[in-house]
């Protein structure tokens, strides 16, 4: 295997604690090679989305370390997670991650607003991402008068913006009908192909699993060869293909918000609500392969 990007040792997850102690990760080995797409594969509650959020530095083990770029990440402070966090790694969601009545562009440059980069270079960044994904010419559309491979093409974007190593995807293509389900895997592997970014990806979608060059399937928390498959394991659960209808178990109870083009008032779970938040809303870095950018005097507002 390539040099890992992502590194796991002996990872434990416990929510709760007493009565309501759910052991959720229990002892997670894994490397993830640079330039790899890995499938994280299992059932409703296997602890996908945990492994998830603590391989992309969202939230922290209870035990046992992540390391990235072989540097173990345990010691460091928020200030530095979020840098790391924010240089490394792009986020694809669900459809609800646009803000529905600001602009594609807008959508796309948000990080890049929030670290105080100026709007002139917004725009050209902002442009160059939507170049890739043939959306440039619906930089000024709002948002909600997109279909739905189109807003998830701007999703896509907006991950690309940060220019990252890795990125994480959790069930890109679960609300999407299957020719656009298509179209937006073979850009996610398209961009593992050309520029060598790395894509863990939480799926269902058995085809979605095959095309990663590697699978790794969670039985309750632990990593097992591969999946037994039992009666009635093929479908996926409701909640499955709908995160958000999902009953939150955290003990700080949902966030309700608006969803992306309908504004229907959709259910998050807390650390679902804060991981997209932090992804939207973390400060961007010059991309690695983007052209060099115009010299600005620092900016007084863009702390991290
Ligand atoms: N914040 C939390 N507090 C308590 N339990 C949680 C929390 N987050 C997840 N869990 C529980 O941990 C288990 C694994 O959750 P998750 O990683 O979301 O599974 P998956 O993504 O595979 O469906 C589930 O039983 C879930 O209820
Ligand atoms: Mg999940």
């Amino acid at each position: 295997m390539a040099a890992p990007v992502l590194e796991t040792e002996n990872l434990v997850k416990i929510y709760g604690r007493g009565e309501t102690r759910f052991d959720a990760l229990k002892g997670i080995n894994l490397e993830i090679g640079k330039g790899e797409s890995v499938a994280v594969v299992g059932k409703s509650g296997s602890g996908k989305s945990t492994l998830m959020h603590l391989l992309a530095l969202l939230d922290g083990p209870t035990h046992g370390v992540v390391a990235l770029e072989g540097r173990p990440t345990g010691d460091l402070s928020a200030k530095e997670l979020n840098e790391l966090r924010n240089s490394a790694f792009g986020f694809v969601f669900q459809q609800f991650f646009l803000t529905p009545n600001q602009s594609v562009l807008e959508n796309v440059t948000l990080p890049l607003k929030i670290a105080g980069v100026p709007a002139a270079e917004r725009k050209r960044r902002g442009l160059e991402v939507l170049e890739q994904l043939e959306m440039a010419d619906k930089a000024d559309n709002k948002a909600t008068d997109l279909s739905g491979g189109q807003k998830q093409r701007v999703v896509i974007a907006r991950a690309l913006i940060n220019d990252p190593s890795v990125i994480f995807a959790d069930e890109p293509t679960g609300n999407l009908d299957s020719a656009t389900s298509n179209v937006v895997e073979d850009i996610l592997f398209g961009l593992n192909r050309d520029k060598g970014i790395t894509l863990v990806v939480v799926t269902h979608d058995e085809d979605l699993a095959r095309r990663c060059s590697r699978q790794v399937y969670l039985v309750d928390g632990q990593i097992v060869p591969s999946l037994e498959k039992a009666p009635g394991d093929a479908a996926p659960r409701e909640e499955d293909r709908h995160p958000w209808a999902q009953q939150p178990s955290d003990a700080t109870g949902p966030v309700r918000v608006a969803g992306p083009a309908t504004g229907e008032v959709i259910t998050l779970s807390q650390a679902d609500a804060a991981a997209i938040a932090r992804a939207a809303q973390e400060p961007a870095r010059p991309g690695r392969h983007a052209a060099p950018a115009p010299s600005t005097p620092d900016q007084p507002g863009a702390t991290a």
